[in-house]
């Protein structure tokens, strides 16, 4: 294990009701809130006349940011930035799941920096100050609830990328399982396989001495392949909903991140796939893992393949770790088929002449991934294999 820091300074009220919360942990930083939200399932099931009741009743002003897409778009952070700037904002309220969430952080950073705020995407500005963000979460499956992450779409040179600030780790997050009863099963799905890959990222690493972080991982794995099922036949299973909105922020608050070498190249060649076809993370991500999987699979790695497949599947321990981890490899593919994740990527409408462009850019700032390093050649062979 490697030494580590240990900060993780988000505020979470978890459980029913606990937007109770939401004024004062909004006057802790004045009183004035963008209110940042999607598409609209926020009216539809209700929360938005509650948040606003709240503001109301407690004398908090606040200025709208709605229609933020999923895969948020560059423009609506520009947009965000200008309100917070006219308005004299206090405070950024992100209600949705990852993308609202996201965009809120880009635009909170925006707020202090003359530039674009593609800038902090491309490595040309750091993030030195950032307005406060709370969040309510409607959608288990980022973590950027807890995080410093977010990831910007940048549509017109069709870029994907990422800005990480400690300075944009909510301030608080208000996580009530029943905001997320409303969520369509395909999201449900899509959210699970987002978390699990996270663990993934996190898992497979070269670093050695992990086992507490290993054991964690684990059980975040078995909490999703538990829970998903229920909360998708029964949207309204609070346990169900409880234990993957946990998963969600667990999985991706860099718990399972201390002390290790992390991979990353699932996420770098999905953002690929998002960036230019538009498509939802989660099912991108569910298509390609089990391709990675059996890509980097090697006689040396095999055994972490296999303890995987013990622990999480079940899977009897024999000699033969290379059998081991292809059945390891096989359930977790089938774990996904079961949720109704496609199996291949022109079944989410991505054109083959696009394969090379898109594994050209996922290495453009280098070879990507860890615990097997890759190359171009490398993930467009993995980009064939999955179309
Ligand atoms: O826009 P609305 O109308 O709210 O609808 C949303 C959206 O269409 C809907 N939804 C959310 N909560 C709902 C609901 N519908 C009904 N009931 C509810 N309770 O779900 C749709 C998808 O929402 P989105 O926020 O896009 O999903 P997700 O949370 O999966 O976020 C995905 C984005 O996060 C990035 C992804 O790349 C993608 O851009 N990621 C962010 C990370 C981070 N910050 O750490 C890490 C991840 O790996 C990921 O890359
Ligand atoms: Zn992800």
């Amino acid at each position: 294990m490697l030494n580590f820091k240990y900060s993780i300074p988000t505020e979470i009220y978890f459980g029913k009701r606990q937007i109770k919360n939401l004024s004062s942990g909004i006057k802790k930083f004045g009183s004035t809130v963008l209110l940042a939200y999607g598409g609209g399932s926020i009216k539809k099931n209700g929360i938005y006349d509650e948040i606003i009741k709240i503001f109301s009743d407690n004398n908090i002003k606040f200025i709208e940011l709605n229609g933020i897409e999923p895969n948020p778009k560059l423009t609506s952070v520009i947009k965000g930035v200008d309100l917070c700037r006219n308005n004299n904002v206090d405070i950024i309220l992100a209600v949705g799941g990852g993308s609202v969430i996201d965009c809120c952080k880009a635009i909170a950073a925006g707020v202090y920096y003359d530039g674009s705020p593609w800038d902090f995407c491309i490595g040309k500005a750091i993030i030195k100050k950032a307005l406060p963000i709370g969040t309510i979460l409607t959608l288990s499956a980022t973590g950027s609830e807890m995080n410093g992450n977010a990831v910007i779409s940048n549509w017109s040179t069709k870029e994907k990328l990422s800005l990480s600030s400690p300075y944009v780790k909510p301030k608080f997050s208000i996580l009530d399982p029943t905001y997320t009863m409303t969520l369509p099963a395909k999201q449900t799905a899509a959210g699970t396989v987002d978390i699990i890959s996270h663990v993934f990222e996190q898992y497979f690493s070269n670093t050695e001495g992990t086992y507490i972080t290993d054991r964690i991982s684990e059980a975040i794995i078995k909490t999703c392949i538990h829970n998903a099922p229920i909360a998708m036949e029964n949207g309204n299973n609070y346990d169900a909903r409880a234990n993957l909105m946990w998963a969600s922020s667990l999985a991706l608050n860099e718990l399972l991140s201390y002390g290790k070498v992390t991979d990353w190249a699932t996420h770098a060649m999905e953002h690929e796939l998002s960036a230019i076809f538009d498509i939802t993370h989660g099912i991108g991500l569910g298509i390609l893992i089990p391709h990675w999987m059996e890509y980097v699979l090697d006689e040396k790695n095999a055994w972490k393949f296999a303890e995987y497949g013990k622990h999480v599947w079940g899977i009897a321990d024999i000699e033969n770790k290379l059998s081991m981890a292809k059945e390891s490899i096989k359930k977790t593919s089938d774990f996904f088929v079961s949720l109704g994740i496609p199996k291949n990527l022109y079944q989410v409408s991505i054109t083959k002449n696009k394969l090379e462009e898109m594994a050209s850019k996922a290495v453009s700032r280098g070879p990507i991934g860890n615990f097997k390093k890759l190359y171009k050649e490398d993930v467009l062979a993995i980009f064939k294999k999955a179309f």
